[in-house]
């Protein structure tokens, strides 16, 4: 090899090493792309994240539950159901519109189809319900944590558990957990856990947002639509189109805890605890729907954390 091409190489291997987000801030610019083509493997079971897309190898192949291949959807009625969850849980905005307050879809924060650990896999949920939930005082079943998220994250109308998009959705938990150990709490279950070491701070949180997240969420927060206008390529993390006040997102905790696993998108786990958390200061002070469930003055005087949904 000429010292020439042992140069490309050694360039085109640390592209490789370069993350995912390079690809995407790449896509930013180019036209016309199928964000589901973009993205680490949608269809393809996860063991852990791909090694080529992350700069931090942060989990070890093997560590994580792998759920079933989307191949292997079962070619009959059940699997006509679960399908339909598949589509509803990766393009709300077209198969839960009716359901759905704002622009986002459950993969927004459910990364890779919910199959990735610390991005809130649902093969980490769905064998542990039903649960007791701090945010009601009560034991809760599947079917009203995902009404929640109806409720909150997607700004919306709950389905009722018997709505064929509550079944979808349900079937579609149940086949990506098929394996999985009833009540054990799998690792990989929700999002990073962090550690608050200082009081977060805003200010600082938007000069890293505008470094590494804007190219993607927009100095304003409002994301990037798709070219055909319906739905996000980049999600909005604030504004009209975004989770509402009452949101698990909601929380700066438990927002920081998920920026932490997954953003910038295929480079989870590079930013420090305290980045996370003040970043995730950053996206609270700024405006995002109501929390329904009080009144418009309390949304004004008194903004409440978020919970959970
Ligand atoms: C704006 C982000 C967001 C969107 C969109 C969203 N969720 Fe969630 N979801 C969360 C958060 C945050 C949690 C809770 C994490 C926590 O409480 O620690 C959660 C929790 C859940 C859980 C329970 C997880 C567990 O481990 O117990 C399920 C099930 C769930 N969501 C399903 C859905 C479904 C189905 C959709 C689409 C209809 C959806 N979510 C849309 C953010 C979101
Ligand atoms: C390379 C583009 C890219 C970058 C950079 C990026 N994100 Fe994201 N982000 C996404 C995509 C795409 C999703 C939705 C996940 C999916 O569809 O796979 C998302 C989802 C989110 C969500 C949940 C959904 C929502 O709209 O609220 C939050 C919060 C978020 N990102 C915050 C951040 C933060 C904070 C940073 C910077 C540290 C960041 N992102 C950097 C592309 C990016």
């Amino acid at each position: 090899m000429t010292l020439k091409t042992t140069l490309i190489r050694s360039v085109q291997l640390s592209l490789t090493a370069t993350v995912l987000a390079t690809s995407f801030i790449g896509s930013v610019f180019a036209i016309e792309i199928d964000t589901l083509e973009v993205r680490p493997s949608l269809v393809e079971p996860r063991v852990s994240l791909p090694a080529n897309l992350i700069t931090v190898p942060v989990v070890n192949p093997g560590e994580f539950f792998v759920p079933p291949m989307v191949d292997d959807i079962p070619d009959d009625m059940t699997g006509d159901m679960i399908r339909f969850g598949r589509d509803i849980f990766v393009n709300t905005q077209v198969y839960g519109k009716r359901f759905a307050g704002n622009g986002l879809n459950c993969t927004s924060c459910h990364i890779s189809e919910g199959r990735q650990p610390y991005g809130g896999p649902l093969w980490g949920a769905y064998p542990n319900f039903p649960i007791l939930r701090n945010k009601s005082h009560r034991v809760v079943t599947y079917e009203e944590r995902i009404q929640d998220c109806f409720k909150f994250s997607l700004d919306g109308i709950a389905p009722t558990v018997d709505a064929p998009e509550m079944v979808a959705l349900v079937s579609y938990s149940k086949w990506l957990s098929t394996g999985a150990p009833v009540g054990v709490g799998l690792p990989g279950r929700g999002f990073a856990t962090i550690k608050k070491t200082h009081d977060p701070s805003s200010d600082e949180g938007q000069i890293i947002y505008k470094a590494q997240c804007a190219i993607c969420h927009g100095e304003d927060g409002k994301g990037k639509k798709n070219r055909n206008g319906i739905g996000y390529m980049f999600p909005p993390v604030w504004g009209g189109d975004s989770f509402n006040r009452a949101a698990g997102l909601s929380k700066t905790k438990t927002l920081a805890q998920f920026i932490k696993a997954n953003m910038p998108l295929g480079a989870g786990y590079t930013l420090t605890d305290d980045e996370a958390l003040d970043i995730a200061a950053y996206i609270w002070i700024n405006f995002r729907p109501d929390d329904p469930r009080t009144t418009f003055m309390m949304n004004r005087l008194a903004p409440k954390k978020g919970g959970g949904g």
